[in-house]
């Protein structure tokens, strides 16, 4: 299997990388408690410029629970591509750490961190293009209630944002039939959907789809949601009326029993209804739960790059 040392994007992964993961991730969580403690004496900083419950927690007690030492660090202290550069900040960060966790708006920070730095894992806790930790979560949380991926249904509805490119990417590495059902003017960047193409070409066939017809819906085995206005996003820039008719409640589900993932932090008066919110809390949280698993999982497979 072809290593990987840092993880930047869902396309840093082939197919049987992703995969390995996940089942990875799956024996973990089955041995929790008694796995072994493979970081031992390594450490594990997270850096982040927003705020964060599920990343943060997640990271810690993975890092934890793998016997590594977690140090989380406020952006106010290290003023990242502010009081000194991303390339500066790496080559000093990689004299101290094992592992770089960073959640910041700048993706091209993180590609700079990566060209300075010669010895850290370096993982993309979400920037404004992709969150590729939450996938891994997602699509641990998927399998575990599908069992396969192929010729699965995934119906993106909402803001085309990081999450929207990261599950796009995932979907054509895995054979999931991937559709993004956003009001016009929020369609994924051009960029992901391109890169999901050529992943569609190379690996499973599977294009994605892009709609502005909500009804579209209906054909969906799986619904995701995430919030309209993302972290760091000025809400004077979207409309709330262009979001008004893609809300994800009883009204549009017709009944029809087909389930629903969010991200969280959620609106529920906005992207999904408090019903069809608590109808899916067991999936929901479940999906949180799974942060955990993965990244222990994604931080063993960087660790066993070196
Ligand atoms: N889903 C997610 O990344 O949650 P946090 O912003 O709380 O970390
Ligand atoms: N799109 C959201 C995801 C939060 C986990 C954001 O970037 O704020």
């Amino acid at each position: 299997m072809k290593s990987l040392k840092h993880f930047l994007s869902i396309n840093d992964l082939d197919p049987e990388q992703f995969i390995s993961i996940l089942d990875s991730a799956t024996q973990l969580k089955a041995n929790r408690r008694n796995h072994e403690k493979t970081l031992t004496g390594q450490v594990g900083g997270i850096i982040t410029t927003k705020p964060s419950l599920r990343t943060r927690l997640s990271f810690e007690i993975g890092l934890l629970e793998l016997g590594a030492k977690a140090l989380f660090v406020r952006n106010e202290e290290v003023g990242l591509g502010q009081r000194e550069s991303y390339a500066d900040i790496v080559r000093v960060l990689e004299r101290y750490l094992d592992f770089l966790i960073v959640r910041t708006h700048d993706h091209q920070g993180l590609i700079e961190m990566v060209k300075y730095s010669s010895s850290l894992n370096i993982i993309n806790a979400l920037t404004s293009e992709e969150h590729p930790c939450q996938i891994l979560a997602d699509f641990l949380t998927i399998k575990e209630n599908f069992k396969t991926f192929k010729n699965l249904k995934l119906t993106y509805i909402g803001d085309g944002n990081n999450v929207c490119h990261s599950l796009m990417l995932a979907s054509s590495l895995l054979g999931v039939e991937f559709t993004a059902i956003t009001p016009a003017k929020y369609e994924p960047n051009a960029k992901y959907i391109n890169l999901a193409s050529q992943n569609a070409k190379k690996f499973s066939g599977k294009e994605p789809k892009m709609t502005n017809d909500i009804q579209k819906a209906l054909e969906a085995d799986i619904l995701y949601t995430d919030v309209w206005v993302s972290m760091g996003e000025s809400v004077d820039h979207k409309s709330q009326s262009d979001f008004e008719n893609y809300k994800i409640n009883e009204s549009l589900l017709k009944n029809k029993n087909i389930p629903v993932l969010h991200c969280l932090p959620a609106h529920k008066d906005q992207e999904i209804s408090d019903e069809v919110f608590e109808n899916n809390a067991k999936l929901i949280f479940d999906q949180a739960e799974n942060r955990l698993h993965a990244q222990k999982a994604l931080m063993l497979h960087l660790h066993s790059s070196r």
